[in-house]
């Protein structure tokens, strides 16, 4: 291998699924790849093409891609650190998920159980093979980079899984050629239910606008939609995910935010009521996603200057990748192009 990073690397990606990253997301994902920012080389990217997985309206996906690469350098993601890129800047990954498309087993495919719930939605025969497939891709994504540890939630665990198979696969019928990655699980306390229905993950396709706390809404809305969360029945302020899913939800919002735990809050919230909790969180979240707001709103004013960022985020991309795929495609035999040296 070419290129010995100093730092391990890491890689991660984030479907942007609607008009704006939730504070799911946020505090889900992004704080904790901020976070790792010093102490790994990093690549993150935006998975376009994961995206046209399901019909997408061109505009709109042009926009939300612009919007979620903001609210990423926004929320703290620092192109000198780390590299940030569109997936659909680097040909190299669906160029390896061919390849690794020839290796994986139909069945083995057909066992993803995300596909399978996304594709019941709307009947099996609806879906489409991009659908299909899109665990390859994403072990392209993961594979070409040959990071140590790959950050997701939960839910990603079984496509990570898969590129670990499909990594000790190629590496065992072609030879040693990539890194076997480790899923970096983030965990469950980052976990933000919707605030209407707390014990539904926070989510676009969720009850409906009022459960879900948006990076990109006005400051007004966001209170708003914190004060009017659902609570539970008593009075107590406890955390008790079962009984009282409500308070707990906004317990684990003010605790991640403040960094606080859990325990001294409930003590501090002894005898006072849900709505110095509510006003507390409301204020919280609102000094969290204020700046960032205003430095997204101030980063889609310039979109010139964020597509600069994006090509100099895909150019450092393809120079990693570039060099594995060469190594890939030599591997499997296929003959190099003209004016390049095997
Ligand atoms: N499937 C991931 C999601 O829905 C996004 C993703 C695509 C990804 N490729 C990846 C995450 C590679 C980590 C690594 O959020």
């Amino acid at each position: 291998m070419s290129e010995t990073p100093t730092r391990p690397r890491v890689l991660s990606g984030m479907q942007p699924s609607g008009e704006s990253l939730h504070l799911g997301n946020y505090l889900g994902a992004l704080v904790n790849w901020v976070k790792t920012q010093d102490d790994y080389e990093n690549l993150f990217f935006i998975p376009d093409m994961h995206a046209i997985t399901v019909p997408q309206d061109p505009v709109e996906l042009r926009g939300r891609t612009r919007r979620t690469a903001a609210q990423y350098i926004a929320g703290g993601i620092d192109v000198a650190k780390s590299i940030l890129f569109l997936q659909s800047h680097v040909p190299e990954h669906a160029q390896l998920a061919w390849v690794l498309n020839c290796i994986t087993g139909f069945g083995e495919a057909s066992r993803m159980t995300q596909f399978k719930d996304k594709s019941a939605k709307g009947g099996q025969e609806m879906a489409s093979v991009g659908l299909f497939t899109y665990p390859v891709l994403m072990a392209a994504d993961i594979l070409l980079y040959r990071p140590v540890g790959v950050p997701v939630g939960d839910d990603q665990r079984q496509h990570v899984e898969l590129a670990r198979d499909l990594a000790k696969r190629f590496n065992h019928r072609f030879g040693d050629t990539f890194t076997v990655p480790e899923p970096f699980i983030q965990k469950e306390g980052a976990r933000i239910y919707d605030l209407q229905n707390p014990t539904a993950k926070m989510s676009k396709s969720a009850s409906g606008p009022n459960g879900l706390i948006n990076l990109l809404d006005e400051p007004k809305v966001t209170a708003k939609r914190i004060k009017s969360a659902v609570t539970d029945t008593g009075t107590v302020i406890a955390h008790d995910r079962e009984n009282k899913p409500g308070v707990t939800n906004l317990l684990e919002i003010l605790s991640t935010l403040t960094d606080t735990p859990v325990g001294a809050l409930v003590d501090g919230y002894q005898g006072r009521m849900y709505g110095h909790l509510k006003a507390d969180v409301a204020d919280a979240v609102v000094a969290r996603l204020e700046p960032i707001r205003a430095r997204t709103l101030e980063l889609l004013d310039d979109p010139a200057e964020l597509d600069r960022l994006l090509a100099h985020g895909a150019a450092k991309a393809r120079e990693i990748a570039s060099v594995t795929l060469a190594d890939v495609y030599n591997k499997v035999g296929f003959l190099p192009p003209l004016g390049t040296v095997a």
